[in-house]
């Protein structure tokens, strides 16, 4: 198995003559053949699949996206990238999705304030063991954020929230009420679940760009304007900004003067955020009509992925569904809980995340979590809400079936400083519920898939196709990058670097 795995991937980089002959080899070699891999994968058959499934290949289509080259997205570029809007200037939005890394930060959890070498991103980042006394915050030696870093990659494609609970979220889209602005976007500073923040701003990343700044493990410290309001800290950093002197400059060239609010700074952010669109993938090319864009393991993957239980599938689709891979709804898989938690208790522990339900306060939705995309999904592990798993076969393999993939868990995958110690208890809590949604027939609810290593392989082929290959160049995100060409107006510019020292 894996020696036809090995060659089929070979067979993606060289041509088409190489394919047919290595497969044939191949088939020399090994005793059995039960397939013939050089025979043509039926497109009709996934194609209609596809059109069943109402997909286009282009979740843009019909969207009024910003390019990186416009004037408020360079400003958002410059602000995502300053540590000046973290309280102690050791944080900022790019330590934890920086675009060389997926997006995200390549760490199951996340690390802000207080790390060993604030510039330092992905693994290698640890934080500083004397922060704690320096800083105020409780540290217990582990990563202090509770959940995985989401890709803000494709971040203009979500309707409907933000964040693995959908802590900010469109109550127009909720309600169905057609016509953004109606209703509005309601998000932690909301009074309560159906009231709109009159301050959340145009779109949902505008919005959601407003709460790192508040949050001391992520950017703002537990000692600048902590304790005080989020109104009072997002005061204080615009006179922060203001004090600084070079952002005036920055601000009039995107808003055509030189007022620094914060209602201004999240707009700019969300704007640089919105124009990091890529979803030029094979299997966008597939889906368009180019046969020949993904291999037939990829394409084996997908017929499994897009095709029912009953009729031998893994029903994937149900949940990941459409061009932009998700439902926007929020479903109970079980990954694995790791990490600080959310102060959640089901027992004892008191370091568990209760998801959805942390927001309805319906017990209902205790575990559920939202349906991440999948587009560029090969480049923005550690997958899961908590980051529980650090290879994508094994994300898979949990998909097809929780309970397996729990008492299979390998824990050597997680960094040993990861508060693992009660992954299988808190786990095991969110399985039970799992077990309990199927039991009562909740819709939608998981169903376990039998399957062989072959489909895990071919889902894994499948899910790397779905990958823009710009996302794996660093010239190609250059422009998402501030350069020397680029004005540094208040000094503090994260210039990441990785373990090795090398600039990202
Ligand atoms: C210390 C790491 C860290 C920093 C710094 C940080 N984030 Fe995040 N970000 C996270 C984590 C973790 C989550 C998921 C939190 C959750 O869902 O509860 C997240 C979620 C998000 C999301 C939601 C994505 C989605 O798919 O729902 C966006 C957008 C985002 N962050 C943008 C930003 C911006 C903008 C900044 C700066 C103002 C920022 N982040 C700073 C770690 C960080
Ligand atoms: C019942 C709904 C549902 C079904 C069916 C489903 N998924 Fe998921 N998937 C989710 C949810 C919800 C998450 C997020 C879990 C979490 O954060 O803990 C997820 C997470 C993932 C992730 C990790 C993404 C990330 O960014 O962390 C991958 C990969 C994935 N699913 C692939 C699949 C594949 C392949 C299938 C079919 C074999 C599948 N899913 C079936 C709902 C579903």
């Amino acid at each position: 198995m894996l020696y036809k795995s090995k060659k089929s991937k070979k067979s993606n980089m060289g041509s088409r003559q190489l394919l047919v002959i290595s497969v044939a080899s191949a088939c020399l070699v090994l005793t059995a053949c039960n397939e013939n891999p050089a025979a043509s994968f039926n497109d009709a058959e996934l194609l209609s699949l596809v059109s069943a499934a109402g997909l286009t290949g282009d979740p843009t289509t019909g969207r009024t996206l910003p390019d990186i080259t416009d004037a408020k997205a360079q400003l958002g570029k410059k602000l995502f990238f300053t540590k000046g809007l973290g309280g102690n200037d050791d944080s900022a939005c790019v330590t934890c999705h920086h675009p060389v890394l997926g997006g995200g930060d390549d760490l199951s959890l996340s690390i802000g304030v207080g790390a060993e070498a604030p510039d330092l991103l992905g693994p290698g980042r640890f934080h500083d063991m004397n922060a704690v006394i320096t800083d105020g915050g409780e540290f217990d030696g582990g990563p202090p954020v509770p959940r995985n870093a989401p890709t803000t990659f494709n971040l203009a494609m979500w309707d409907q929230a933000l964040f693995h609970d959908g802590r900010v979220e469109s109550l127009d889209k909720i309600a169905g009420a057609n016509g953004a602005g109606v209703l509005g976007i309601r998000t932690p500073d909301s009074p309560d679940i159906t009231t709109a923040d009159p301050d959340a701003g145009p779109n949902l990343a505008a919005a959601q760009s407003r709460f790192p700044i508040t949050s001391p493990e992520e950017m703002r410290g537990f000692t600048f304007v902590n304790p005080g309001t989020n109104a009072d800290l997002r005061t204080a950093l615009e006179a922060k900004l203001k004090a600084f002197g070079g952002w005036d400059v920055e601000f009039t060239a995107a808003f055509g003067d030189d007022a620094i609010t914060h209602l201004r700074i999240a707009e700019a952010i969300g704007e640089y955020e919105r124009s990091q669109v890529f979803v030029n993938s094979p299997w966008k090319a597939y889906v368009e009509g180019d046969r020949a864009a993904i291999s037939d393991s990829a394409k084996r993957g997908a017929k499994m992925f897009f095709s029912s239980v009953a009729d031998g599938g893994a029903n994937c689709t149900s949940c990941h569904s459409g061009d932009f891979f998700t439902d926007e709804q929020y479903h109970v898989l079980a990954s694995p809980q790791i990490g600080r938690g959310k102060g959640d208790d089901n027992g004892t522990l008191g370091n568990d995340d209760f998801g959805r339900e942390r927001e309805t306060a319906d017990v209902a939705d205790r575990y559920k979590f939202r349906t991440p995309s999948l587009l560029n999904v090969e480049v923005t592990g550690p997958w899961g809400h908590a980051g529980g798993y650090t290879r994508l076969e094994n994300m898979v393999r949990h998909m097809l079936n929780p309970e397996q993939a729990i008492d299979n868990y390998d824990f050597s995958q997680l960094n040993p400083t990861i508060q693992a110690a009660d992954l299988l208890t808190n786990t095991q809590f969110a399985l039970d519920q799992l077990e309990f949604n199927r039991t009562s027939n909740v819709a939608e609810v998981h169903q376990n898939i039998t399957f062989t290593d072959d489909d895990v392989t071919d889902l894994v082929e499948f899910l790397k196709a779905l990958t823009d290959p710009c996302v794996k160049d660093r010239d190609c995100l250059a422009p998402w990058i501030p350069d020397a060409s680029d004005t540094n107006p208040d000094g503090l510019r994260l210039n990441a670097i990785d373990n090795t020292g090398a600039f990202l």
